[in-house]
């Protein structure tokens, strides 16, 4: 259908260019704070390093993602670790885990109240979910400079597959599916993308929405870039205009 597109996911180019995306979850580690023994839900698990890690420090972390590929990369490179592919709508788990974890995940589940109750029913009650994702105004700049470039060449607006939510749209999201929201926080993340043709690259990996029903994909990535270069390009690196929405919350006991 025009306009619509359906992500798909590589995961060597995950692992190589995008590396930052686990490197840059740190934050929301620290922020779950693991205690060893507990069982922790890593949802949307990507090639699975996060568990790698959690694992290492005694916590019985699963790692589930709604991509076979990246799942099957995660058992080639953790071949002893426990994964598997799972929507975050549907997650099939009730009153399992003592922590949900989920970075840079669901700002790609635009129902984002079904991915909230589905995380709710796998905690035990008292669970906690930590989360990180593109919050309010995330790569602003880059989606505004696609789709203008997108009405230049007379093509119709992309249909978007993300959700970037306000710090009060997300709590009350969270609190609709039963959740105590302790802690949230909404701020700028810009990211460094690797290589000259970074942005590219990006947009060929996460934008590929923007891309649909462009006649010339090269020369729309080319030009894209030369617009954006003044802004998002400093001392030979790219940047992307990253926001971040961090959140910890609770699920109120019934
Ligand atoms: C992010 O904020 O991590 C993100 C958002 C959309 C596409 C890719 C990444």
């Amino acid at each position: 259908m025009p306009g619509m597109t359906t992500q798909t996911w590589d995961p060597t180019l995950y692992d190589g260019k995008h590396g930052f995306v686990a490197a840059l979850g740190a934050g929301v580690l620290d922020l779950l704070a693991a205690q060893p023994r507990e069982r922790v839900l890593d949802l949307g698990c990507g090639t699975g390093d996060h568990v790698a890690q959690l694992r290492a420090a005694g916590v019985e972390a699963i790692g589930v993602d709604a991509s076979a590929e990246m799942i099957e990369r995660a058992r080639e490179k953790f071949p002893d670790l426990p994964f598997g592919v799972a929507d975050a709508r549907e997650l099939p788990y009730a009153d399992e885990f003592d922590a949900v974890l989920s970075n840079a995940t669901l700002h790609w589940v635009r129902d984002a109240a079904a991915a909230a109750r589905s995380i709710a029913r796998a905690l035990r009650p008292g669970g906690r979910f930590v989360a990180e994702l593109g919050g309010a105004r995330n790569i602003a700049t880059i989606a505004a400079a696609a789709e203008a470039l997108r009405d230049e060449l007379g093509v119709s607006p992309s249909a978007s597959p993300w959700y970037f939510p306000t710090i009060a749209e997300y709590a009350r999201v969270l609190e609709d599916a039963g959740f105590e929201v302790s802690h949230a926080w909404l701020f700028d993340r810009p990211t460094p993308l690797e290589g000259d043709d970074g942005l590219a690259t990006w947009m060929r990996m996460f934008g590929q929405h923007l891309l649909v029903d462009v006649p010339d994909t090269e020369a729309f990535l080319d030009q894209l870039s030369d617009r954006l270069r003044t802004q998002l390009h400093h001392d030979g690196t790219w940047w992307a205009d990253y926001r971040r929405l961090r959140i910890r919350a609770t699920l109120t006991p019934s």
